[in-house]
């Protein structure tokens, strides 16, 4: 019998996560279980939950509901965890560039942080450039979130609650976010969030987690081949706000709808690609926004075997190839990482909706509930 096997018996560190994150044995779900990772400066205390189903192993921070870490077999059964991120909750605080955070209240950038609804103009906390990214300077991957474990049927998950006073970075009305994690019985990792406000707001929520499929800290993910069903992408300006277009990727670099190397066009001199340093562009995905999720983008390691299938109901992917990693970063294996060690796929509505009106709006108004789920589906 196996540690990890044996420690699930013993109900210890909950459903088979051990110290030991190598080999080959399959991870038992299990009630999820809550340990403390650290404090904050002013004392508050940050728990890290574990959990498994379906041979696929999470641990998730209760500080801006952080995927620590993700683990997943290749096609010989060897597990790595494919999410970068770190070992202590310093880190978290002074250096994330939002590895595996939850982000709100508006995902990606508002354009000068300002935007105007119902007449009433807004101005957010601005804190890329000129521009406000991530939902300001106190996004929702800097707050602590209430975190409860469950197990429902064959399903083990988390749900998280954050509640966002009126004002706090800007944004109108109080809003109340629920987000779940649930791994199925298949190892799949499904996100479903939830949000209602008592004044009207805007809303864009989404995760930031830092895929390998290698193995986080392995190297490049520029042998990784990618594949999204979106015909359109909306081009920026040099502080990668979108101008409102939504060009063609038919014959540029940002053609994906076959499966296609990240490293084939990421060096090309396509001016939108020179500005952003590689990929870090909104994908406007061909299925628009749909009732329940559908497949978007496949993500492929040749070498592992692993895959990462995204399906999601938003009518956008962010495609974002770890463009600022510069090597100042140290993750949970040791090892630093570079640019391009990572990328992310985003679900979402698109950057700056509330400043584009031919994009799909992004306005919850109070009596009505925002709704989003997007499923990762793992394969070798
Ligand atoms: C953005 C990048 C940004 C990164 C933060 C991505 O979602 O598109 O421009 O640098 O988040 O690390």
């Amino acid at each position: 019998m196996s540690m990890s096997r044996r420690t699930v018996i013993a109900g210890a560190a909950a459903a088979g996560l051990t110290a030991a994150t190598a080999g080959t044995a399959r991870a038992a779900s299990g009630r999820p279980a809550r340990e403390l990772f650290g404090r904050l400066a002013d004392g508050t205390k940050v728990y890290r939950w574990s959990l498994a189903n379906g041979g696929t192993r999470l641990r998730v921070l209760s500080y801006g509901g952080v995927v620590q870490s993700l683990e997943i077999p290749d096609r010989r059964g060897h597990y790595a965890n494919v999410a970068l991120g770190f070992d202590a909750i310093e880190d978290y605080v002074a250096s994330s560039p939002y590895f595996g955070a939850l982000i709100g209240r508006y995902g990606n950038r508002i354009g000068k942080g300002q935007f105007t609804l119902d007449g009433k103009s807004y101005q957010l906390s601005v804190n890329d450039g000129v521009n406000s990214l991530h939902g300001g300077a106190q996004g929702f991957d800097k707050r602590v979130w209430d975190v409860e474990g469950f197990t429902s049927g064959s399903d083990v998950g988390l749900h998280l609650y954050y509640i966002s006073v009126d004002g706090e970075m800007g944004y109108p009305g109080t809003l109340r976010a629920k987000v779940t994690y649930t791994l199925t019985r298949h190892g799949d990792w499904r996100i479903d969030y939830e949000a209602t406000t008592d004044k009207a707001t805007v809303v864009n929520l989404t995760s930031h987690v830092y895929w390998n499929l290698g193995g986080e800290g392995s190297g490049t993910i520029e042998n990784h081949e990618l594949t999204i069903a979106a015909s359109r992408y909306t081009p920026t300006d040099s502080g990668l706000i979108p101008t409102g277009e939504l060009a063609k990727v038919a014959g540029t670099p940002f053609d994906f709808r076959g499966a296609k190397s990240i490293g084939r066009d990421i060096r090309a001199a396509h001016p939108q690609q020179v500005q952003a340093k590689g990929y870090d562009h909104n994908w406007a995905l061909d299925k628009g926004i749909t009732a329940g999720p559908e497949h978007v983008a496949t993500l492929r390691d040749p070498d592992s075997g692993r895959t990462l299938r995204i399906a999601t109901d938003q009518p956008g992917l962010q495609f974002y190839s770890g463009n600022f990693l510069d090597g100042t970063l140290t993750g949970t294996g040791g090892r630093t990482y570079r640019q391009g060690d990572a990328l992310c796929l985003e679900t979402q509505h698109f950057p700056d909706s509330p400043n584009h009106a031919n994009f799909p709006s992004t306005v919850l108004r109070p009596g009505r509930t925002y709704r989003t789920s997007t499923l990762h589906s793992f394969g070798a």
